[in-house]
């Protein structure tokens, strides 16, 4: 019988205990008390044996709420992950024939719940400066079918984040064609001067939050939505949670978020240190270069183009070699992931010395070599 292909992450949460977790912009750096804290007085009070407030404990609407600045004017929702909130908002909004304008790399998942209803999404190449998009490509891109605009800031996997200017340039140009614009903002609290879309395009934005990354607590799948009522009322007919989602969750979040000012400039901070250190690493190594730096977010792609190495094999040897758990590129996009593998590093510093020796090594292991010259005669 022919072997099974290598399952990566079946391997990785196997050895979760001496694994290097770099592969997923989880967060790795909030105080564990905060949140263990908080978790255990509910689960002493058995608060998992009844059905939560289906909307959502009131305390974390506030929280959120005064996170992304909310009015009266906006609803939030509350979803099982940001990725709920996602899949919920495209069944909605979208139907056969829609298009909408995206870009190649980018969280592809968004890309699949897209289809899923008949729509499609239209991939701007973005591998190349600025690493992003831009209003003059976002606007000639719409054409007849175009319903929506996915702005991810900063972006996955690239870490690019989009200045002000912009993100009010294309909310503008949503507001005037009267076009949807999801604004997914999980890394925002990574970036310096993160600008939220809908500032400039209230009517029009549907802003997808988590607490996944900020807060690290992406083992909890909690996130959800915000925007105009009647957008998210029409989108939450598609809520499967009909009786709420994970108390414990919800418990963590309001901790987390209610201390988030305490911490989060020193998760900001180290994280910072370690993509520098990372960088120094990178820069040493033929071949290998970092597309963006620095990143806005908690990640940003190593380009290997110039080692000759396929990112799922560096992965591997990573993995297996190292305990250093890195993701390939082809997950991220269909176009350039054979390029480049991604690293996330909101880490404590000892993971990022593990990559220091894993990374350089690893490639020297699975650099093609060139014939050997062959001997005068
Ligand atoms: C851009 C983006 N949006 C949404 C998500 C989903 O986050 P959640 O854990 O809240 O479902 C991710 C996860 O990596 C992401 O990268």
């Amino acid at each position: 019988m022919p072997e099974p292909p290598f399952d990566a992450f079946r391997y990785a949460h196997e050895h979760r205990a001496e694994v290097v977790w770099m592969s997923q912009n989880t967060n790795h750096l909030v105080p564990p008390e905060i949140v263990t804290s908080a978790v255990e007085e509910a689960l002493r009070e058995h608060r998992y044996e009844g059905y939560p407030f289906a909307a959502g404990l009131p305390e974390l609407h506030e929280l959120v709420r005064a996170d992304l600045g909310l009015g009266d004017e906006s609803r939030l929702q509350v979803s099982a992950g940001g990725t709920e909130a996602l899949y919920m908002l495209t069944r909605a909004l979208l139907g056969p024939g829609d298009e909408v304008i995206a870009s190649d790399p980018s969280y592809l998942i968004i890309h699949k719940f897209v289809e899923l209803g008949g729509a499609r999404t239209q991939n701007l190449d973005i591998y190349a400066p600025p690493y992003r998009l831009t209003p003059d490509r976002v606007q000639a891109a719409i054409g007849p079918r175009t319903k929506m605009i996915l702005l991810i800031d900063p972006l996955n996997p690239l870490g690019s984040g989009y200045p002000e200017s912009e993100v009010r340039a294309i909310a503008e140009i949503a507001h005037d064609k009267k076009l949807l614009l999801l604004n997914d903002v999980t890394y925002r609290d990574f970036a310096d001067h993160p600008t939220l879309a809908r500032k400039y395009a209230p009517e029009q934005t549907l802003t997808v939050w988590s607490v996944s990354k900020n807060c690290g607590l992406a083992g909890l799948r909690l996130g959800g939505l915000a925007g105009p009522a009647e957008l998210v009322q029409n989108v939450a007919r598609y809520n499967t949670n009909d009786l709420g989602v994970n108390i414990l969750a919800q418990v963590a979040a309001v901790a987390a978020l209610r201390s988030k000012p305490r911490w989060i400039a020193k998760v900001r901070e180290t994280t910072r240190a370690n993509q520098a250190a990372i960088r120094s690493v990178v820069e040493r190594v033929d071949g290998a270069t970092l597309p963006v730096f620095p990143s806005q977010a908690n990640m940003f792609a190593i380009d290997l183009t110039g080692t000759s190495i396929a990112p799922e094999v560096l992965q591997k040897e990573l993995l297996l070699g190292h305990g250093v758990f890195l993701r390939a590129g082809n997950y991220l996009s269909p176009k350039f992931g054979a390029r480049f593998i991604r690293a996330s590093f909101s880490n404590p510093p000892r993971d990022i010395e593990r990559f220091a020796a894993a990374f350089p090594a690893a490639v020297e292991r699975l650099r093609p070599r060139a014939p050997a010259a062959r001997a005068a005669t």
